[in-house]
C-alpha cells in the first residue's frame, strides 16, 4: 500500500483575535490595504500560549478523531520553523505532552512547506510498515515579527494543526522542490557566532544572509510574490502528472494560505477554478506550516469532505521551498 489516509485532524488558535483595525494602532497601515493586498482581515496572536502546547492540543484533537491512541503511535514528525528551543525538539515535547511512548521524534524546517514534506517522509515510511503517524505543525510566527516593520506584521499570525496518517490503497503522489539559490528573499536569522571568539563575524564572506535583522522576518514581498504564483502552479500541476491524472480532477485544492492574491494568480495561471480552491487566510493570516493541515482540520470538522475525494496540497516558503502532494481522503 503505498497511499495515506488521512485518518484524523485537529487545530488549535489562540482565542486573541487581532483585527486589521488593531494592527492600524500598531504600525501606518489600514484595514482596506491589508484586505485588498493580502485578503487577510484578523489574524491569531499567543497570549503566551507556547507552540508546544498548541501543538500539542492539535494532536490530542487528531488522535480523538482517528480513534488512536497515544501508545499506538510509531513517529511523530513536527514542523515548525518558530520552535521554543534548539533542542529538545517540538515533536519529542508534544511525544512526552500526548503520552506516546512508542514514537520516534523529530522534527523538520520547510518553512511553510513544512506539513507537505512531513506528510512526503511519513508516505515513505508507512509504505514500509509502520501503521500511526502523527504530524504536528505548529508555529508562533508573532514572535519573529517586527512591530514596526508594516511590509511583514500585519502578514502572519499563530496556529498549529495536526493529523494523523494511516498508510492506504489510495492515490498518492507528490512534487517536491527547492530553490536555495533564492534563500535570501525570505530570512529569519539564529543565533550570531559570540563575539568573544569571532574577530571577524560581520565578513560578508562568512554570512551573505546577514540581513542585520534580529531574528525578525525579512522579506523581499515582490520577489516572494513573483515566486509563489510559479512554484504553486508548477507543484500542483508536476503531482497530478506523477499521479496521472488531471488537475481538473481533483476536488479541492488546499493552498498554503499567505496571501489571496497569490491563491487567486496562482488558480488563474492554473487554469483552476477559485470554487475547487480552499481558503482561511482571511481569518488567520500566514501561520506557515500549519496552514495546511488547520484547513484539513476545518473541513473535516465542517464535513466537507467525504471518503474517496481527490485533494491537492500545494505550498511554498522559505528555503525557497515548494511543493504537492495529491492523495483520496
Ligand atoms: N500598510 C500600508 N502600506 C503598506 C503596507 C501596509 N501594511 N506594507 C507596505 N506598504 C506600502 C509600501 O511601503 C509601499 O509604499 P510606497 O509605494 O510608498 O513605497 C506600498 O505599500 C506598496 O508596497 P509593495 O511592497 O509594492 O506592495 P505589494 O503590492 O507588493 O504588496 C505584499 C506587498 C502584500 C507583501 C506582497 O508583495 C506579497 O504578498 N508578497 C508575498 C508575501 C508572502 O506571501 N509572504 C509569505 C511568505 S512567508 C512564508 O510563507 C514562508
Amino acid at each position: 500500500m503505498s497511499g495515506v489516509f488521512i485518518a484524523g485532524s485537529g487545530m488549535y488558535v489562540p482565542s486573541n483575535i487581532v483585527t486589521n483595525d488593531d494592527m492600524s494602532k500598531i504600525v501606518e497601515t489600514s484595514d482596506e490595504w491589508i484586505s485588498q493586498r493580502t485578503g487577510i482581515r484578523e489574524r491569531r496572536f499567543s497570549q503566551g500560549e507556547s507552540n508546544y502546547f498548541m501543538g500539542s492540543v492539535a494532536a490530542r484533537q487528531a488522535m480523538d478523531a482517528a480513534e488512536v491512541t497515544g501508545k499506538e503511535i510509531d513517529m511523530i514528525i513536527a514542523t515548525t520553523c518558530t520552535p521554543d528551543y534548539f533542542y529538545p525538539n517540538l515533536a519529542c515535547i508534544v511525544q512526552g505532552e500526548i503520552g506516546a511512548g512508542n514514537a520516534f521524534c523529530w522534527d523538520l524546517n520547510a518553512a511553510c512547506t513544512g506539513f507537505i514534506y512531513a506528510l512526503d517522509v511519513a508516505q515513505h515510511y508507512l509504505a514500509m510498515g509502520k501503521k500511526n503517524v502523527l504530524i504536528v505543525s505548529s508555529e508562533v510566527m508573532s514572535k519573529q515579527l517586527d512591530f514596526t516593520d508594516r511590509s511583514t506584521c500585519v502578514l502572519f499570525g499563530d496556529g498549529a494543526g495536526a493529523v494523523v496518517i494511516k498508510a492506504s490503497d489510495g492515490m498518492y503522489a507528490s512534487y517536491l522542490k527547492s530553490d536555495g539559490g533564492n534563500a535570501k528573499s525570505l530570512v529569519s536569522r539564529a543565533l550570531k557566532t559570540q563575539g568573544m571568539f569571532a574577530t571577524d563575524k560581520d565578513n560578508p564572506k562568512y554570512n551573505k544572509y546577514e540581513e542585520n535583522s534580529g531574528h525578525f522576518i525579512k522579506m523581499d514581498g515582490k520577489d516572494v510574490y513573483r515566486f509563489a504564483v510559479k512554484a504553486m502552479t508548477e507543484a500542483i500541476g508536476g503531482a497530478c502528472k506523477n499521479a496521472e491524472i488531471d488537475v481538473s480532477q481533483l476536488d479541492l485544492i488546499i493552498p498554503h494560505q499567505a496571501n489571496l492574491r497569490i491563491i487567486e494568480a496562482a488558480a488563474k495561471r492554473g487554469g483552476v477554478s477559485m470554487d475547487k480552491i480552499y481558503a482561511n487566510v482571511s481569518k488567520y493570516g500566514n501561520m506557515s506550516s500549519a496552514c495546511i493541515p488547520i484547513c484539513l482540520s476545518e473541513l473535516q470538522e465542517a464535513g466537507r469532505l467525504k471518503r474517496g475525494d481527490k485533494l491537492g496540497l500545494v505550498g511554498f516558503g522559505a528555503g525557497l521551498t515548494y511543493g504537492a502532494a495529491v492523495l483520496e481522503w
